[in-house]
Order: structure tokens, then C-alpha cells, then sequence
């Protein structure tokens, strides 16, 4: 039924009638739909279903144009991102009309799925902010990382999972707790890849996040794992361009600390979780979800 908010979302869109901006849709990559996927799984098929997934995908569809133009990355999903097709203000613009359209029809569901959606937006660029400011320094501490993954990327699901459970009048909290641990545990072997995936180019993996600035769980877990020297050297090469002498000191360093295992068994825990509460709550497909975010290779 995935099909059905894919037609949503081409309604809204068409509602504005403006060519341009459909035509731009059309070229957005669609995606996993993992939120659309958990609220039909919650909530089933009804009218204000199709209605709720629709909006929180094109809530996060305008969240990834934005984060595109702020991270300045020309790929998305493998293939060219818009604003690196298009340039950035287009890439903004079509992001604010499937925001703002989303908003004004979130209106149309009822006060409490306004309430929940709306404040996961707030924390989603309240994450994003906090995303960009960390990536200036080396951060080392933990809370402060998974706090910052919670904001950008938890929050959206967690509050799609408890908008499900208020529209079938199942245990919200239950269900928001679910969305949570899926959030986290996602974004932990999403920052887990870029250490593990080989690039395509050079046959190991990029770190592109570090050389970003960004310290992911597994940099701060190393880093704590290091000695005083080594603390030192990883330091100096944060945030920077890495050479392929100074990538394979860091991934010797985490082969020697065991630092991915470490890491994985994090979002491992938090997959558990959330699979044992929807076993409690009798949701198959819901704990199904679950396990195949964590059943793949490192
Ligand atoms: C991806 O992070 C980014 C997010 C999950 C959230 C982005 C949020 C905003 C830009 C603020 C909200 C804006 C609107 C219009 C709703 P990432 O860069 O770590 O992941 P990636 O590898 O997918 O780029
Ligand atoms: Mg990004």
C-alpha cells in the first residue's frame, strides 16, 4: 500500500499546480519510505493514514534537499542530488513548498498528529544545527552524539511511529519508544558505513565524515580506547583531507580496538529492544522492520 502514499504525495503536489515544481518532484529519488512503512504498518490504510505518511515523507524529503545544500553533497541515493543539478536555491525553494504544503495539510488530521509531527521539525533542525556546529570541533563526548543523532534523525521517526499509534488508538508511548530506538540504531550503521563501505573509486572506505568533522560513535569510542599519543594523532588529522597512509593508521586503529563491533552491538541493543516491544505488543511486521536494519554485513 506503499503505492497509495506515493499517489498522495503526486495529489498534493499536483494541488499546487505549478509544472515546475512537479516536474522537480518527479526527479526526486523516492527513497525507502521507512516512516510511510511504519505508520501503514501502525495505522493500516485508512483515508488520514495515507494522508499522515504522505506529509512525513515530504517532510523529510525537504529535509534532505536542505541538508544537501548544507552539507554541500552533489549525491543522494547514488545519483546526482538536486542541487547539484539544479543549484542550491532551487534545491531550498522545492524543499520549503513540500514543507509548508505538508504543514498546511497536516492541519486537516487532527491537533494531536499536528502536535507530534510538528515538534519532531523543530528537533530535526534543531539536530541539523547541532550537526553542523559539532562537525568545527572534535567532539569526544558520547550523550553529546547521541543526543545531536536523536534530533536529526530519531525524532521524525519516533514521532511518525506515535502519530500511527494516536490514529489506530494503540499505546503511544509504546510505540514512540519503538520509533526512537530505530532512529538511533538507523543512524548508527548509517555513520557505522562510512567506515565499513568500500568507495567505489579507491576500494576502502572514504571516512568521509571525519574528514568532515564529524566524530561519529565510532571515532569516540576510539578515541577513548587510544593512548596519549595516539589521542594526539587522530586529533590532528580530524577534519581534513586524509591520505591513504593516515585512513589505513585509523582503520588499523579500530581493527586493534575492535571499534566497529563495539559500535554495532550499540545499535544492536537499541534493535533488540524495539523488536521485543513489538513482540510484547504482538506487531510482526513491526519487529520484521526492525531486524532487517540490523541483519546485514559490516
Ligand atoms: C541527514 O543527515 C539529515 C537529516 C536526517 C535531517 C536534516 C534536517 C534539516 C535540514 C532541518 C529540517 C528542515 C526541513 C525543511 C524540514 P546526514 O547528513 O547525516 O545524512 P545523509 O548521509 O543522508 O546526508
Ligand atoms: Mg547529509
Amino acid at each position: 500500500m506503499l503505492s497509495a502514499v506515493e499517489r498522495k504525495i503526486e495529489q498534493f503536489v499536483a494541488d499546487l499546480n505549478d509544472k515546475h515544481v512537479s516536474s522537480l518532484y518527479m526527479k526526486l529519488p523516492k527513497g525507502k519510505r521507512l516512516r510511510a512503512k511504519l505508520i501503514l504498518k501502525i495505522a493500516g490504510t485508512g483515508l488520514s493514514v495515507v494522508k499522515t505518511a504522505a506529509i512525513v515523507e515530504m517532510i523529510h524529503a525537504a529535509s534532505l534537499l536542505h541538508d544537501d545544500v548544507i552539507d554541500d553533497a552533489h549525491t543522494r541515493r547514488s545519483k546526482p542530488s538536486l542541487n547539484a543539478i539544479y543549484g542550491n536555491k532551487t534545491a531550498i525553494m522545492l524543499g520549503d513548498i513540500l514543507y509548508s504544503k505538508g504543514f498546511f495539510e497536516l492541519n486537516n488530521i487532527s491537533a494531536d498528529v499536528a502536535k507530534i509531527i510538528s515538534n519532531a521539525v523543530t528537533q530535526l533542525s534543531l539536530g541539523e544545527l547541532k550537526d553542523v556546529s559539532l562537525s568545527q570541533v572534535f567532539n569526544d563526548n558520547k550523550e553529546i552524539y547521541l543526543e545531536m543523532i536523536y534530533q536529526k534523525t530519531a525524532s521524525l521517526i519516533e514521532a511518525s511511529a506515535g502519530a500511527a499509534a494516536l490514529l489506530a488508538g494503540k499505546p503511544k508511548e509504546i510505540y514512540m519508544i519503538y520509533g526512537r530506538n530505530l532512529g538511533l540504531a538507523f543512524q548508527m550503521i548509517d555513520d557505522l558505513l562510512d567506515i565499513t563501505s568500500d568507495s567505489t573509486t579507491l576500494g576502502k572506505p572514504a571516512l568521509h565524515d571525519f574528514a568532515e568533522g564529524k566524530t561519529t560513535l565510532p571515532y569516540i569510542y576510539l578515541y577513548e580506547a587510544l593512548d596519549e599519543q595516539s589521542k594526539q594523532k587522530l586529533r590532528s588529522l580530524h577534519g581534513r583531507m586524509l591520505n591513504a597512509k593516515e585512513q589505513t593508521w585509523i582503520l588499523e586503529q579500530m581493527q586493534q580496538h575492535l571499534i566497529v563491533e563495539k559500535s554495532y552491538l550499540e545499535a544492536k541493543k537499541l534493535i533488540e529492544e524495539a523488536i521485543e516491544l513489538m513482540e510484547q505488543q504482538g506487531e510482526k511486521a513491526l519487529s520484521g522492520i526492525a531486524k532487517e536494519m540490523i541483519e546485514r554485513d559490516f
